[in-house]
């Protein structure tokens, strides 16, 4: 999932529920707005570094890059 998403676009998704098709009218933009748009620029970072730690299971966990 956020594997998709470059930092940028993960920060426009966190904040504003804006998806990679530019759609942000669906329950995750409703949420998004509602409740994460004053991540601070350095929590964003610290999530998407955290969630791009994370692997599929049945994938072999590696450290951060
Ligand atoms: C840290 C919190 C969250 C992260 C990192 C996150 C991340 C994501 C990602 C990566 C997607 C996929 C977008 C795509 O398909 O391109 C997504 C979609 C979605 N998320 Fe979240 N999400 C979070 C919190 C929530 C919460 C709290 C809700 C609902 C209560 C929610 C509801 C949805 C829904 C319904 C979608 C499907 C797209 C839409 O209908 O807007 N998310 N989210």
């Amino acid at each position: 999932m956020a594997r998709a998403y470059n930092r940028e676009g993960f920060g426009r998704l966190l904040r504003y529920g804006e998806l990679l098709n530019g759609n942000n009218d669906g329950l995750m933009g409703r949420v998004a707005r509602a409740a994460f748009d004053d991540f601070r620029e350095d929590e964003v970072d610290d999530l998407y570094t955290f969630l791009m730690t994370l692997r599929p299971p049945g994938e072999a966990a590696s450290s951060p890059n």
